[in-house]
């Protein structure tokens, strides 16, 4: 074949190479050692001197020039490659993120966390005690002493020797009192342990949230104004309230306090106010929330404190009775099923 011919075919064909297999091939197919430009070489040797020199010189030079060519292609095949690859890898910034499914507080921790804001607003710290007691914060330095029949109000869990799951925050009082000098004001929320059956009204476990406001001249007219404006702010609404004389054996005189909700949430609350209270009462649509009263002067005493220089009150709320009449839930067991269809509407 002429040379001329050989040059023609390549240039056509190493135009339309578009991969480095190909252009692979093309090599072979011209260079290789069955190439057409390596067999004009070879015969090369038959040929008379003078036109084994010219050609040999043309053949030299083509292939010199083929092997340029070839390298150039090479080289922007893989340019292009490159760029492909680059194209492939290439990370959008812009592309939204995909979505996080983040979970949500549980009706509970709501209410918890709404009524500690109301009151560190009014000055209240929060603070903490054990959920383990011993029987001296429990019950004893709370002025319910060993044969007291006031140790019968609570049914209680009891651990090995002195210690039990405490009934109530009540003893964050003395252990807060035995601690820190008056004046101040505190709320102690928690979790808090009753040995009972369960029942729409009743769980082994519940929180409450308990208050203690000392100073010199602290009163139940204070008391009163501070729960009227707390009740008022996680209600978000007109709440009236009124103070019954009862009995705690840490508070003298000693009160229970109810509250009547605005007409629209009556009649749904009057069915959470099942605790065998009068029928005339309900139909009034007075709810019972919260034990409270002036602190006994024993508990000041317990926590080595003068009673004749300090006084104060201190209430103690159920937060699952407060989270029912504030969402309408007729069954204190669903806060602790885990149910999500449950959960899922907070
Ligand atoms: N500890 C009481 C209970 O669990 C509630 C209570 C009543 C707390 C009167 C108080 C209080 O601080 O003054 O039933």
């Amino acid at each position: 074949m002429e040379l001329s011919q050989i040059e023609k075919d390549f240039l056509k064909e190493i135009e339309k190479v578009e991969s480095l297999e190909e252009l692979q091939n093309l090599k072979v197919k011209y260079l290789g050692r069955k190439g057409a430009l390596t067999q004009i070489l070879r015969s090369l040797k038959e040929l008379p001197l003078e036109e084994r020199k010219k050609i040999g010189k043309e053949a030299n030079v083509l292939k010199e020039k083929m092997e340029k060519l070839i390298l150039e292609k090479e080289k922007t095949l893989k340019e292009i490659e490159e760029r492909k690859k680059l194209e492939r890898e290439k990370v959008d910034l812009t592309c939204p993120g995909k979505k996080i499914s983040l979970g949500h507080l549980h009706p509970l921790s709501l209410v918890l966390r709404e009524i500690k804001e109301i009151f560190q607003k009014m000055g209240f710290e929060v603070v903490e005690g054990p959920e383990i007691e011993t029987c001296f914060y429990n019950f004893d330095a709370l002025n319910v002493p060993e044969d007291h029949p006031a140790r019968d109000l609570w049914s209680t869990l009891w651990l090995e020797k002195n210690y039990l799951l405490r009934t109530h925050t009540s003893p964050v009082q003395v252990r807060y009192l035995e601690k820190h000098q008056p004046p101040f004001r505190i709320i102690a929320p928690g979790r808090v342990f009753r040995h009972e059956r369960t029942d729409a009204h009743h769980e082994i476990q519940f929180y409450q949230v308990e208050g203690l406001m000392v100073g010199k001249d602290v009163s139940l007219a204070n008391f009163k104004a501070v729960i009227l404006h707390f009740f008022k702010e996680f209600f978000k609404e007109k709440v009236e309230i009124r103070l019954r004389p009862s009995y705690f054996p840490f508070t003298e005189p000693s009160v229970e306090v109810d509250i009547r909700l605005s007409a629209k949430r009556k009649a749904q609350s009057a069915k959470v106010n099942t605790k065998g209270k009068a029928q005339s009462a309900k139909e009034e649509g007075w709810l019972e929330v919260m034990g409270a009263g002036m602190v006994h002067p024993k508990v000041f005493e317990a926590a080595r404190l003068n009673p004749l220089r300090w006084q104060g009150f201190a209430f103690g709320v159920g937060v699952d009775r407060l989270a029912m009449i504030k969402y309408k839930i007729p069954d204190i067991r669903l806060f602790y099923q885990g149910d999500l269809r449950f959960i899922r509407q907070f």
